[in-house]
């Protein structure tokens, strides 16, 4: 069968062949539809993030996946049930204390692999195995936009931990701005629309462009970073109860802290390189504890994450999901895929139709 690796000491992907596999005892084999790409396999394929499986010469890319249960080898899945896989699987000297209580999404990195990211194989392939305890069926209407419940799910999870992180009195937050317009930040905006009153979005990008189109018919704000650093937001627009960090920018991470209102919260979810630069600790901690605000990092997502997850996509409308993916490819095209320019918002790679 046919799927997108990187291969050791590359730097762009390539079409590999592989044997189909075969699913051991609890494991279905799934017929892959559409696996998405993000800023993770941007950073994977620049060897910025994650890693190849240690005993292998490559990695076959993909995290962001939707596919069909082509043989369910006597679990309780049914042949033709639409899935979702989730990303984190144990390491190879099995599953460690956060697998066993449910919940991978916690794991420290060295407690865990990530499928496509870090240590196991992507879905990027015409076909692949998976235990049933890590797919969640979803309903047949998202078939075509199904690999999107895996981004979904990182800000369903990230959202529950900043709300979390506020549910000690009565919080009423009606401002929220999401730092970074590309896909991940594209549709956690669309997500906090009906949670906010007001909402934002930050980039950095000259008009005419999709995103800036996108965050506008969602009734947002643009913010223009080249114009408002993210600690001016206060002044020029307004304090956020929530900043939503998707950008992978180290400094949005301190900076979020003076955009917030007081008792506001921050929810960082970029991936950023080392990058040495100077913060003023003390008016940094002085502002954290004097206005109550947190800072709340989060990353992957469970299962939960993933069935709220397929409820809010099943609720976003066809124009956004028609604006934001900005390309389907069959996999004889895969490479465009993976181009990233100022038209690419979000793109999948097609393996079969159904
Ligand atoms: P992406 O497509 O690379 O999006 C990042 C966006 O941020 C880009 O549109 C970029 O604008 C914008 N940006 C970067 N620096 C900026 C600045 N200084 N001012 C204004 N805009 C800026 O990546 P993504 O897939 O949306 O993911 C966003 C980040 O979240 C990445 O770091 C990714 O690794 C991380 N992530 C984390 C998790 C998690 O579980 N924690 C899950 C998914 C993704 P331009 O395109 O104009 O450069
Ligand atoms: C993936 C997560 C993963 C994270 C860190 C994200 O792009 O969506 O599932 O945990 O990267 O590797
Ligand atoms: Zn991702």
């Amino acid at each position: 069968m046919e799927a997108v690796a990187l291969r050791r000491g590359e730097t762009a992907p390539e079409l590999i062949e592989k044997p189909r596999p075969d699913p051991d005892p609890g494991e279905v084999l799934v017929r892959t539809l559409r696996v998405g790409v993000d800023g993770t396999d941007h950073e994977v394929i620049a060897g910025r993030h994650g890693e190849l499986p240690a005993d292998d010469d490559h990695l076959v890319l993909g995290h962001e996946a939707v596919g069909v249960v082509a043989d369910p080898n006597g679990t309780d899945l049914r042949e033709g049930d639409l899935v979702v896989p989730t990303v984190r699987r144990p390491p190879a000297d099995g599953p460690t204390e956060w697998f066993e209580r449910g919940q991978p999404d916690m794991a420290p990195p060295d407690e865990t692999v990530e499928r496509g990211i870090s240590g196991a194989h992507g879905f990027m392939s015409e076909y692949f195995t998976s235990p049933t305890e890590y797919l969640v069926t979803i309903p047949d209407s998202l078939a075509k936009w199904g690999f999107l419940v895996e981004p979904v799910s990182i800000s369903e999870k990230a959202l529950e931990l900043a709300e979390a992180s506020r549910s000690a009195f009565d919080w009423r937050p009606e401002s929220a701005i999401v730092l970074g317009n590309g896909s991940l930040g594209l549709l956690t905006l669309a997500m906090l629309d009906d949670r906010f009153e007001r909402t934002y979005c930050l980039g950095r990008r000259d008009r005419p462009d999709p995103t800036i189109d996108v965050i506008e018919d969602l009734g947002a704000t643009y913010v223009d970073s080249r114009q408002t650093p993210v600690s001016e937001i206060p002044d020029v627009h307004e304090p956020m109860d929530l900043v939503y960090e998707a950008t992978g920018y180290a400094k949005h991470a301190f900076e979020s802290v003076g955009a917030l209102a007081p008792n506001g919260v921050a929810a960082l979810l970029g991936v950023p390189d080392s990058w040495t630069f100077e913060v003023d600790g003390g008016d940094l901690h002085r502002e954290l504890v004097m206005t109550n605000k947190a800072l709340v990092g989060s990353v992957n997502s469970g299962r939960r994450h993933f069935e709220a997850a397929t409820e809010t996509l099943s609720d976003m409308p066809a124009w956004l999901l028609d604006d934001l993916v900005t390309g389907s490819y069959d996999v004889s095209e895969f490479e465009q895929a993976f181009e990233d320019d100022e038209t690419t918002i979000k793109t999948a790679v097609k393996f079969h139709t159904q």
